[in-house]
């Protein structure tokens, strides 16, 4: 099996898909790597506003009482942090290096923190970051949770992170309703909350679900926020209902062909919807608020022809930017080109054919976009991914084969 899978000839996207301050960008990152006589390192460029605009966006459609966290682990450059911050409530976090970007991004904003298997030292993290709700999801890690709030002498709010029973939208990559490491089976909450009872420095009043990624239709992502509303009324009924976190799963369209997420319809659907009495509900949105704004760029190191195939090599791959082929994405590039290229030296190219972009590591894994066609691309040119916003830096292998790693600058 091959991944990311072949685009079967789509065309590769037009120069004007990277805007012109990105582009203007790239064109500085040129200018300085001709003059040192080196390539144009890897990396990503951000559009920190874009991700703000995202963000104001998805949150003028919430009603009173809903919270927008978003999760840091899609990106965590402070620039973008620093921008969301003017538009959410708080952040969605899993480590103590994000409970302090997070804090930093936003002092006295919202943290909600998950994960799997917290150990004590990143229980403690949270704790001593005054995190305003852990999402446990073990028996035991409400056990250590209660051990590490009492050590630490401060009482803390927690929601039992749940994997539903029934299944997540169709079409969505599923985490819920199927056997998976993250949070606790629906049929073991009931023993879980029994044990809150005796865990003195840990109040469990609420529910967190993750359990949807990459939805596009708007009605079924609401289908699914009023499951889970549904669900955590049921499982708390006759206890304290604080909140419910609902997690993220909001998608962009890679492929290109899709409708994007239909924000207007999905306010009108939340503002029918009936949250349990006196909860609030925390939506924590990664993909959807940061793909938008990040560029990932390289430069074709070389052109070579195989077989019947044709490669572009990049000054990168999958030690920047994994997310094509872990994803299994047809993730569609630009080609920008670059006029500058030593006289005299022939220059390989592939002219108005498809072309397999690929990495400089020495693993046939290093693919990032397979059977574009491409007008014209030649070595020395930027290939460039749009929606690299979320998942792109952090998501990467970073030190396999010890080259550079990815740079990250707001354009
Ligand atoms: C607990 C939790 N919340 C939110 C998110 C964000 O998800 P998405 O980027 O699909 O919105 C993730 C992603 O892995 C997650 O693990």
């Amino acid at each position: 099996m091959q991944f990311p899978p072949s685009a079967g000839g789509l065309p590769a996207l037009d120069v004007d898909a990277v805007p012109e301050r990105v582009r203007r960008s790239l064109a500085a990152r040129v200018r300085e790597a001709r003059a040192a006589g080196a390539a144009v390192p890897g990396g990503y460029h951000y559009l920190p506003d874009v991700a703000a605009a995202r963000a104001a966006g998805l949150g003028a459609v919430l009603p009173d009482r809903w919270r927008l966290c978003f999760a840091v682990k899609a990106n965590s450059f402070p620039p973008v942090l620093a921008a969301l911050a003017t538009a959410v409530d708080g952040f969605e976090v899993a480590s103590a290096a994000e409970v302090a970007a997070a804090r930093a991004a936003l002092p006295g904003g919202l943290v909600v923190a998950a994960g799997p298997g917290k150990t004590v030292a990143v229980l403690r993290a949270l704790v001593a970051g005054g995190v305003d709700l852990v999402n446990v999801e073990s028996a035991l890690e409400l056990r250590r949770l209660d051990a590490v709030a009492a050590e630490a002498g401060r009482r803390v709010r927690a929601a039992l992170r749940v994997n539903p029973s029934t299944a997540a939208p169709a079409g969505a990559l599923t985490m819920g309703g199927v056997p998976s490491a993250f949070g606790i089976a629906e049929p073991d909450v009931a023993a879980v909350l029994d044990l809150a009872g005796d865990c003195r420095w840990v109040d469990v009043a609420g529910i967190h679900v993750h359990a949807a990624s990459g939805v596009l239709d708007a009605a079924a992502y609401a289908g699914y926020v009023s499951d889970c509303l549904a669900l955590a009324g049921r499982l708390m009924r006759g206890r304290r209902l604080d909140v419910v976190d609902v997690g993220g799963g909001i998608g962009v369209p890679f492929g290109g062909d899709e409708d994007a997420f239909d924000l207007a319809r999905f306010g009108e659907l939340l503002a029918g919807m009936t949250p349990p009495a006196g909860a609030e509900v925390v939506l924590e949105p990664g993909r959807y608020l940061a793909a938008e704004c990040g560029w990932y760029a390289a430069e074709v190191t070389d052109v070579k022809h195989a077989y019947g195939t044709s490669y572009a090599v990049l000054h990168g791959g999958i030690n920047h930017f994994q997310l094509p082929a872990s994803w299994d994405l047809v993730h569609r590039f630009a080609v920008v080109p670059v006029e500058d290229w030593p006289a005299g030296v022939p220059r390989p190219e592939v002219a108005g054919g498809l072309v397999t972009v690929v990495g400089e590591l020495c693993t046939p894994e290093d693919t990032l976009a397979r059977d574009l066609l491409v007008t014209r691309l030649r070595a020395g040119d930027l290939v460039v991914f749009p929606l690299a916003g979320a998942y792109g830096w952090e998501f990467a292998m970073p030190a396999f084969l010890g080259h550079p790693p990815a740079t990250r600058e707001a354009a």
